[in-house]
């Protein structure tokens, strides 16, 4: 089995593996709510994988790391709350490199409020055009939301430049990490981005649970997205006022298996340290770019020179649903279709491509059989 669908998921090393079934066999117990010892173990453990968190991303504050059910459930949080702080004719930005996720709860929040929907544009290398970018701020904008990464072609986006010219102009900044995350480790003061969000699942950890990052002074502002247990300070009929950070943000049992292992996968990622991993990474992406461009009639799509370890292509005149069922026959597993970025493959007029995704325990003897299991597609499909 070679496995290139990272960018969907990663796998999950023995080390999370063993926190997980730790956790399960010895204190299984809800948090924030026992003064009994599993409760308080339990919580202990969640507020510890809290704290590995904030550490490796430099938030400032520990309060800052709100957990989630992954990036989506992140983003829907803070489209949710700017409701409350946008107005009709406010301007919004995202880029034409986006994940759905990053662009369908902006268009309720455009629905909701009357706020406008301006689009960075890309160019045919798949790297978004930041003078466009420049040119779409004013003093209307007042959000800009944009990948670190993109998922479908890999290009790494010049996020600072995106921040600090936002900034300029009042208007705050939200970056998906998902794709980042299993690459790269954002300093997060460093970026001075306002909102942060990622998925542990991308990152060897489990599924079903991520962070939303946000400065204090942004999240402050939020209203609660979900109302519930755990986020109130005190509940009458009359009046019911609300937890405050991060707990504001976590209505509900949360996933307390899935954050303990959060931490724990981040602690294994950084035992291996992410330069060593970006290095390794960059050099299978250059074998497999090598190797895949000496097929006649591949094509790959994303071309950036600042990219990840991500190869979208397509062979000429060949579905690429067709050639991801050859490879699945041959044991290589690919990810085919438009991967939940419509507009990416509008924009190049193709109805999706085929994904292949390296992380950092694949080999190059690996991209050896998919290059060989493409040549087979071909013969066989042309
Ligand atoms: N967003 C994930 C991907 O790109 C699921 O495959």
């Amino acid at each position: 089995m070679v496995y290139f669908d990272n960018a969907a998921t990663s796998q999950t090393p023995q080390q999370v593996i063993d926190v997980i079934v730790d956790y399960y066999t010895n204190y299984n117990a809800n948090i924030h709510r026992g003064v009994h010892t599993l409760s308080q173990e339990a919580t202990d453990k969640y507020e510890q994988a809290r704290q590995t968190i904030q550490r490796h991303f430099n938030a400032k504050y520990v309060h800052e790391v709100i957990f989630t059910s992954g990036t989506t459930h992140s983003i829907n949080l803070v489209a949710n709350g700017f409701s409350a702080l946008l107005e009709k004719g406010d301007e919004i930005i995202v880029s034409a490199l986006e994940h759905h996720s990053n662009i369908v709860p902006w268009q309720m929040l455009c629905e909701r409020t009357g706020a406008i929907l301006k689009v960075i544009p890309m160019n045919q290398h798949g790297e978004l055009e930041m003078d466009a970018y420049d040119a779409l701020l004013s003093e209307n904008t007042k959000l800009v939301f944009v990948n670190h990464i993109s998922n479908a072609l890999g290009t790494i986006n010049p996020i600072k430049h995106i921040i600090d010219n936002a900034h300029q102009i009042g208007a705050a900044v939200l970056i998906d990490g998902a794709q980042a995350c299993p690459h790269i480790k954002p300093d997060l003061q460093d970026l001075n981005v306002d909102f942060y969000v990622a998925s542990a699942h991308k990152i060897c950890g489990p599924t079903g649970v991520g962070i939303l990052y946000g400065k204090e002074e942004w999240l402050n502002k939020l209203p609660p997205y979900q109302g519930g247990g755990e986020m109130i300070a005190e509940v009458t009929f009359e009046k019911t006022t609300y937890a405050g950070l991060p707990h504001k943000f976590e209505a509900g049992t949360p996933n307390i298996c899935g954050g303990i292992a959060f931490g724990a996968a981040l602690n294994y990622m950084n035992a291996i340290g992410f330069e060593a991993i970006a290095d390794y990474e960059n050099e299978l992406l250059d074998y497999g770019t090598e190797k895949l461009s000496e097929i006649e009639g591949l094509k790959i799509y994303g071309t950036s020179k600042n990219k990840t370890s991500v190869i979208s292509f397509n062979l000429e005149g060949i579905h690429p649903y067709d050639v991801g069922s050859i490879l699945d026959k041959l044991g290589i597993a690919v990810r085919t279709g438009h991967h939940c970025a419509q507009p990416i493959m509008n924009y190049f007029n193709i109805p999706g491509t085929v994904r292949a995704s390296f992380a950092f325990y694949n080999t190059k003897t690996e991209i050896d059989t998919l290059v060989e299991g493409v040549r087979k597609a071909k013969m066989m499909l042309s």
